[in-house]
């Protein structure tokens, strides 16, 4: 429960810029996800919304229960986003501390608001008198190893109102170096009450468990790994995932694209995703380069249906070199 909102799972898609939008997200929720969080969103943005900005809370009512997550600095602009927003339907609001881009971060908002605890106990207490809805925070572990202050963060949220807590077991300075510290998000789960999402560094779905053992966590929040990956909310690592079952997801992911960004556009922002989905397929090289460069939808899927049928043929030629091919191939019928 994220006050009086039920949470059915355990498991969460990251908010990635770029990669956590409507139709990456409902791909994910459907195979797991428990909760949608929409990529950050500017508060100043919000303010002379534009027609980006509104596409980036536009959301699936089978999403729910739905995030928006908003980064800011200034109390009163992040006050006046969130009340034009409550009324779009979010289920709760989130607000980004974690963002340690520099053009975010060193103009005070995202991970630049750890630098502030007061600050961040105005914010969440001028927030929660504001909205009906939950308002809930993600933070990094401080901005660098010489000011830790994710247990004070923590507190002060907790007690200006926050209903969930999502930790990135890094500081700002880390930013992605080195490895996420678990056993600080251990620390905050035994400091609060309300729930903590663990999150960093959860690559496979043995990652999962550990993490949920070794902090206590109530759920684990999954960004990097997910890329290319949805099945991982299903605790399925990558190379248990059968070609069938990748095309089929690149089928409908695709279709969700064109649908919500126009021919165009989708066809070219789903490409970074495609090379997550193909890597590590066998005879894929020339092909991938093909199909992240062709600005059709139907050569799309002609290319597609080439390599799948000459992998079936080439299952056929030589069975008896299926075993020494990549995991993901052992299972196509031949
Ligand atoms: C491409 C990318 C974009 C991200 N954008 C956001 C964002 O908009 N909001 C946010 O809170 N975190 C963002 N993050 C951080 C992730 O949510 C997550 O905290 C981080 O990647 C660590 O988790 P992981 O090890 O599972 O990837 C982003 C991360 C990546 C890689």
């Amino acid at each position: 429960m994220v006050r009086d909102i039920p949470v059915y799972g355990d498991l969460i898609l990251s908010p990635m810029a770029g990669f956590s939008d409507k139709p990456y997200r409902l791909l994910c929720h459907e195979y797991g996800s428990a909760m949608s969080y929409t990529e950050f969103v500017s508060a100043d943005g919000l303010l002379h919304a534009n027609d980006r900005t509104r596409k980036m809370l536009a959301f699936d009512p089978a999403e729910r229960p739905m995030v928006f997550q908003i980064f800011g600095r200034d109390e009163e602009v992040l006050e006046e986003a969130v009340r034009r927003i409550e009324p779009l339907g979010p289920d709760i609001i989130d607000i980004n501390m974690g963002c340690s881009a520099r053009k975010v971060a060193y103009r005070g908002s995202g991970a630049g608001l750890l630098k502030d605890p007061p600050k961040i106990g105005r914010i969440f207490a001028r927030l929660t008198r504001a909205l009906s809805i939950p308002v809930t925070g993600k933070i990094r572990l401080g901005w660098d190893d010489d000011s830790l202050n994710y247990l004070d963060v923590a507190k002060i949220l907790e007690d200006n109102g926050a209903s969930l807590i999502a930790v990135h077991g890094r500081t700002k300075e880390q930013a992605y170096k080195g490895q996420a510290n678990w056993d600080a998000i251990a620390e905050i789960k035994q400091a609060v009450g309300v729930p903590v999402i663990g999150n960093g560094d959860v690559r496979t779905a043995a990652d999962i468990e550990r993490i949920k053992q070794y902090t206590g966590c109530d759920g684990v929040m999954i960004g990097r790994a997910a890329i290319g990956n949805p099945w991982i909310f299903q605790r399925k690592d990558f190379d248990q995932v059968t070609l069938a079952e990748k095309s089929e997801l690149i089928y409908r992911h695709l279709d969700l694209m064109l649908d919500f960004y126009g021919e165009e556009r989708g066809l070219i922002l789903f490409r970074k995703h495609v090379v997550k989905y193909v890597r590590g397929l066998s005879h894929i090289g020339k092909v991938k380069q093909q199909l992240i460069t062709c600005t059709r939808p139907e050569e799309f899927v002609a290319l597609m249906n080439a390599y799948e049928a000459e992998a079936a043929e080439r299952a056929v030629v030589s069975p008896s070199t299926v075993g020494s091919l990549s995991p993901q191939w052992r299972d196509q019928p031949v």
